[in-house]
């Protein structure tokens, strides 16, 4: 069955090119990006994996932790891993999970059959760290993902859990959010004490509160 956001994020054991961890502990108190990629030594992959090393720093910020799938066995991803590091220059600074009996796979749907019945899809998961499922995303193996765009959700994630807002199309970190509908105007006196513009009584922008 289909992982929704809300669910508890299945937990498992598994071989990574770290060693061996148990998911929900290995999560701990961070957030956790978990994405599949399809194969190991395939070009958009390649891309995927460096970009995603350059984004550490990103991450630590946020207090994510980043782990990578696919179904590819551990001795494959670490030979891999030195062409990653040549091309896009910066080596692979998060665990691969070796999946190769496709236990982690099937548990998270990362197969869909009609696409491809022996690879992953460009699946990503953003876990929090109460161990629920924040956000899913699926892409074709054909089209590289946009992590900058899943920095900008835990952006929008952590905030959101934090204060009585929800962030308008294309919101960056920094710019007005939206006071959500449930608070009423009396009780955005003090929760938003910058003051807020209504523009229709269910579209109150504020600036973010945490800046
Ligand atoms: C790639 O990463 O380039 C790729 C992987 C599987 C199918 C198509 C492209």
């Amino acid at each position: 069955m289909a992982i929704r956001i809300g669910d508890t994020a299945p937990d498992f054991t598994a071989e990574t090119t770290e060693g061996p961890i148990r998911f929900h502990d290995w999560i701990g108190d961070h957030w956790a990006i978990l994405f599949s990629h399809p194969k190991d030594f395939t070009p958009v992959c390649t891309t995927e994996l460096g970009y995603m090393a350059s984004l550490k720093p990103e991450f630590e910020k946020r207090n994510v932790r980043v782990i990578g799938l696919s179904v590819d066995p551990a001795d494959s991803h670490k030979k891999w891993a030195a062409d990653i590091e040549e091309t896009q220059g910066h080596a692979l600074n998060f665990p691969l999970i070796a999946d190769a009996d496709r236990k982690v796979a099937d548990l998270y749907d990362m197969i869909h059959p009609n696409a491809s019945d022996t690879f992953t899809v460009r699946s990503v998961f953003v876990i929090g760290p109460d161990k629920k499922v924040k956000l899913t995303l699926t892409y074709p193996a054909s089209c590289g993902r946009n992590f900058d765009e899943i920095l900008r959700v835990i952006d929008s994630l952590q905030l959101t859990s934090n204060y009585s807002v929800a962030t308008p199309v294309n919101w960056k970190h920094g710019e007005d959010v939206i006071i959500v509908p449930a608070v009423s105007d009396e009780d955005a006196k003090q929760k938003f004490p910058k003051g807020w513009k209504t523009l229709k009584p269910y579209l109150r922008v504020t600036p973010q509160p945490n800046k």
